[in-house]
């Protein structure tokens, strides 16, 4: 409300104040997960939608980040606060086959590459992790993230310790010169089996970016398939889940061709898609024809496997939270679309807001963290407001409703949904306050249980609630590259305009703009998607009571 801008100080103890609320609000779903078709779902089969950090724990001191800054249990309320459910917590094999490393105590790891400032930030802000051996580190965080209900799957990122990923590494595929397939399933079997007990690791993702010049599509199969079986049988209830080829860029191979498993119920994807992923097209294109081609690539590389029923996990997505990087910018509005559309599982890298130690500098800046650098509170809080609505299920098995699933007007720009104020005024808000739309065959927009259909007036007026949905003004098409412009045309000259969002939220309709060629023109405010959703609709037995043509809203709640 108020126009100067929060003190970090308030921003912190605002972060705090929801951490706790949310922390009592929230717990751990029914475990172990297991999936069902492309779902993952709890043990009672109800959708469970992994929303994760990427928390980096590989590096080389092999202590998760951030301890030198913040309580390991403050840094995991955060996590909760964020509206996050999971981390995908990265581990080096070494961490689980080199006894020397793994029973080092954090002070020396730290201390032996000169981070001495990093130790004396740890003695500060975790006294009780300082001397534990990293093996111990590891299960301290694994646990203060199980104390605020948030699972864990854990990512082996590298071989050796160290930032992650570059073809020339000797990480990036089986037989390369750090990566021994034996001990690379040893190392999978013994972490697998130490927390076989604990509850809230839910899943293991095998191997980070595979990549490299000896990637190879048969071998690819030998070795997951021999660690998908090493993993279940240390520990049969965590999710296995495979990276694909490319840096994790590409899983195509296994359109034709799925990998043999003695069991069922436990197989999940993992694909990667960062802005820089697409070249320079977010800079050089039109945005809607990057979009458009960008998403046509992601759907040929991975997300076919949820048509062919297996669930995807988006385990990398990230951009510079500064938004002053205009390609990652345009390539997260597009990823958010994606995310609501196909109702994804998706994990943002990273939640680190600084290093220890990356490539060689001290207490490196991480441009993408969620958190800042000295991990006190949100890089970029309307980040978090925006990804709200998709921090939890819109579709998928068990969700609370009873009602048949229907559409939300989803505007990735904001993260909100179009809502009915008025037969005249529609606006942004809430995607859990959403009406109920249909989108039929003849592209008729119709507000269920009312049979009014949303309408174009003129050019710049707010789109409004009609009776008759057969008119021109009310055939709602899909017509940029992107398919996020929905237009109509008016009824008394033909022009062609789009639905807008004003910065006020309210919804108008405007000239379509920027449908093709100016690589300059931002179309954000014109892009939508429609959606489908079975989450439920608030104060449904009202909207049921409304007569179908009668005045909107109904003058009073208790008519008939
Ligand atoms: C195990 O880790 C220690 C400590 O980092 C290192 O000195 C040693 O070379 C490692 N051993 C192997 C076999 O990699
Ligand atoms: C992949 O590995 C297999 C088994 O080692 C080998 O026969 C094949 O030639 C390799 N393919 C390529 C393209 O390197
Ligand atoms: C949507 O509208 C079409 C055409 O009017 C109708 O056949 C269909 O049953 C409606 N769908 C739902 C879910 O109400
Ligand atoms: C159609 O009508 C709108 C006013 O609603 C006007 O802005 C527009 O210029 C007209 N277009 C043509 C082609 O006459």
């Amino acid at each position: 409300m108020a126009s100067s801008s929060p003190t970090p100080l308030l921003l912190g103890l605002l972060l705090v104040l929801l951490a706790s609320a949310r922390a009592a609000s929230v717990s751990l779903p029914a475990l172990p997960l297991s999936t069902a078709s492309r779902w993952v779902v709890g043990a009672d089969g109800r959708r469970v939608k992994l929303v994760c950090a990427n928390w980096a724990s590989h590096l080389e001191p092999v202590a998760a980040e951030g301890l030198s800054r913040r309580g390991v249990g403050d840094i995991a309320a955060r996590v909760a606060a964020m509206g996050f459910n999971c981390v995908r917590l990265t581990w080096p094999t070494y961490l689980a086959t080199n006894a020397t490393l793994s029973s080092l105590p954090l002070r020396w790891s730290l201390e032996r590459l000169g981070l001495r400032e990093s130790a004396a930030g740890v003695r500060v802000n975790n006294p009780d992790l300082l001397d534990l051996p990293l093996i111990d580190v590891f299960r301290e965080v694994v646990s203060a993230l199980a104390s605020n209900s948030i699972m864990v799957i854990l990512d082996n990122q590298m071989t050796t310790p160290g930032w992650c990923c570059s073809r020339t590494d000797g990480n990036g595929f089986f037989g390369d010169k750090y990566f021994d397939p034996e001990e690379w399933l040893k190392g999978l079997s013994a972490m697998a089996t130490m927390f076989r007990d604990t509850k809230n690791v839910v899943g293991m993702s095998l191997r980070n970016e595979l990549r490299g010049p000896y990637q190879n599509v048969s071998l690819w199969y030998r070795y997951m398939q021999q660690g998908a079986e090493a993993v279940h049988a240390a520990n049969p209830n965590v999710l296995v889940i495979l990276s694909g080829l490319d840096f994790d860029n590409s899983l195509s191979f296994l359109s034709p061709k799925q990998v043999k498993l003695s069991f069922t119920g436990k197989l999940v994807f993992e694909q990667h898609w960062y802005g820089f992923s697409d070249g320079t097209d977010w800079e050089n294109w039109n945005q809607n024809d990057a979009c458009g081609v960008a998403v046509e690539s992601i759907r040929t590389k991975g997300l076919f496997l949820l048509q062919q029923g297996w669930p995807l996990f988006f385990s990398e997505i990230g951009f510079d939270m500064s938004g002053t990087h205009i390609a990652d910018n345009r390539y997260l509005t597009c990823f958010l679309s994606v995310a609501a559309e196909m109702d994804l599982d998706w994990a943002v890298w990273a939640l680190e807001g600084s290093y220890y130690i990356r490539e060689g500098i001290l207490a490196y800046d991480e441009t993408y963290g969620l958190l800042t650098w000295d991990w006190y509170t949100a890089r970029n809080p309307s980040f978090i407001e925006r990804i709200n609505s998709l921090q939890s299920p819109f579709q998928g098995p068990g969700l609370p409703s009873s009602h048949k699933p229907y559409k939300v007007i989803f505007h990735p720009l904001t993260g909100l949904c179009v809502l009915v104020e008025s037969a005249n005024v529609l606006k942004l808000g809430p995607c859990d306050e959403s009406n109920a739309w249909n989108y039929t065959s003849a592209y008729e927009l119709v507000l269920k249980h009312t049979g009014q259909c949303l309408e174009a007036k003129s050019v710049g007026d707010t789109a409004k609630l009609g009776a008759g949905c057969s008119k021109s003004c009310s055939k709602w098409q899909l017509i940029s590259d992107s398919g996020m412009h929905v237009s109509a045309e008016l009824t008394k000259n033909g022009t062609r305009v789009c639905l807008e969002a004003g910065p006020d939220g309210v919804i108008t309709t405007d000239e379509c703009k920027c449908l093709t060629e100016d690589p300059t023109c931002d179309p954000e405010s014109q892009w939508f998607k429609v959606i489908s959703s079975s989450r439920g609709i608030p104060g449904d037995s009202s909207v049921l009571q409304l007569p179908s043509l009668g005045p909107w809203p109904p003058t009073s709640s208790s008519s008939r």
